[in-house]
């Protein structure tokens, strides 16, 4: 058991941890009003694709609550507006789409009952999502902890842990399951500049679970994959275009380059909901752009000299050619991806 969950429904209220404090503060935000998700959603409080997702859903639940009308299409039309606004919150991660999409699914097909009662739908939908999140990933952990053997040495980027979801995790669930399946192996933690996710947030995570790991700049990854000390790179994804690109935390596609080049596989851990089959490749990824303060300060204090010019891509897209598979709760998809994620596009049986 991990004693902590990133988000959860709270009766008439969402609970989450703020991974802006984290490691130094276990810190439970609660929250009523759907603005303050979307603060919490693009400040990181609660960040990484699935759990993005959750949020947004959440949000919405919130925001449906707060509708003080007893009008149908007052109501479908207020909803619209909110989830809009939740959209607005980040651009790349694209379970956040996904998730509102599905909550204004439900408010649809609801809508020939009472607003009190599309309102519980809204909020079951959301606990439900929740729930299905880690459900998912466990499959997928299960389906990818093949890939690990004794005595690996597994290369992290970023968080993708039960912070980063509903619960359990994408890359480090593999990690987790493989771990509980009675393999002992070690992990390189990148540490992710700017943010350091990974030396704040997966640190973390990878000792509460007691699996051995080893924290390093983001820039010396080349040398240990030059020293032949990397067996693996297993991270996860905010969106997976039709054909396999793949977009995540800055800095994967320097990892997914030096892996490459060093004959060393290199995977991707996503659930469904995080591929965009609506675009063809990942020239259609939009990638976030945040404050250049994330790069030129660290914790309000300057790294840079005042007025530095600085460029902050929250994220980057790993070409496909470059991916040795992508493991799903559909189990592991192998290139050419465009064939294998085919029976899993919307509308195909
Ligand atoms: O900016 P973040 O922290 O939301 O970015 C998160 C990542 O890039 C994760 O690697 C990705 O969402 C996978 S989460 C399971």
């Amino acid at each position: 058991m991990i004693p902590y969950c990133s988000i959860c429904w709270d009766v008439d209220k969402v609970k989450l941890l703020d991974q802006r404090r984290l490691p130094a503060e276990e810190l439970y935000l609660e929250i009523t009003d759907y603005h303050e998700v979307i603060d919490a959603i693009r400040t990181l409080a609660i960040r990484g694709a699935p759990a993005i997702g959750v949020a947004a859903a959440m949000g919405a639940a919130l925001g449906a609550l707060s509708l003080d009308t007893a009008d149908g299409k007052e109501f479908q039309s207020r909803f619209q507006v909110i989830c809009r606004e939740i959209a607005a919150a980040r651009p790349t991660a694209v379970n956040l789409f996904w998730a509102l999409d599905r909550v204004l699914l439900v408010a649809q097909a609801h809508k020939a009952e009472s607003v009190e009662a599309i309102k519980g739908h809204l909020v079951a939908e959301a606990q439900t999502m929740l729930k299905e999140d880690e459900t998912i990933n466990r499959r997928m952990a299960q389906a990818g902890q093949v890939l690990i053997r004794e005595g690996h040495r597994v290369l992290t980027h970023c968080n993708t842990g039960a912070l980063a979801t509903g619960a359990y995790g994408t890359a480090l669930g593999v990690l987790r399951a493989a771990w509980e399946a009675g393999k002992r192996f070690s992990v390189w933690v990148d540490e992710t500049r700017p943010l350091l996710q990974g030396a704040r947030l997966t640190t973390w995570e990878l000792g509460k679970l007691g699996i051995p790991y080893t924290l390093i700049p983001d820039g010396a990854a080349a040398t240990l994959m030059h020293q032949g000390k990397v067996d693996l790179v297993i991270l996860g994804a905010d969106r997976i275009a039709a054909n396999g690109d793949t977009a995540n935390k800055i800095g994967t596609y320097s990892v997914a380059v030096l892996a490459h080049h060093h004959g060393i596989p290199f995977y991707v851990a996503a659930p469904l909901s995080t591929f965009d089959f609506t675009i063809p490749d990942g020239n259609h990824i939009p990638v976030e752009e945040r404050a250049p303060e994330e790069v030129t300060h660290l914790w309000g204090q300057a790294v840079a000299p005042a007025g530095a010019q600085a460029l902050n891509l929250a994220f980057d897209v790993t070409p496909n050619e470059l991916i040795a598979g992508i493991i799903t709760e559909k189990g592991i998809m192998e290139p050419p991806f465009a064939s294998s994620l085919k029976p899993y596009r919307p509308g195909q049986s």
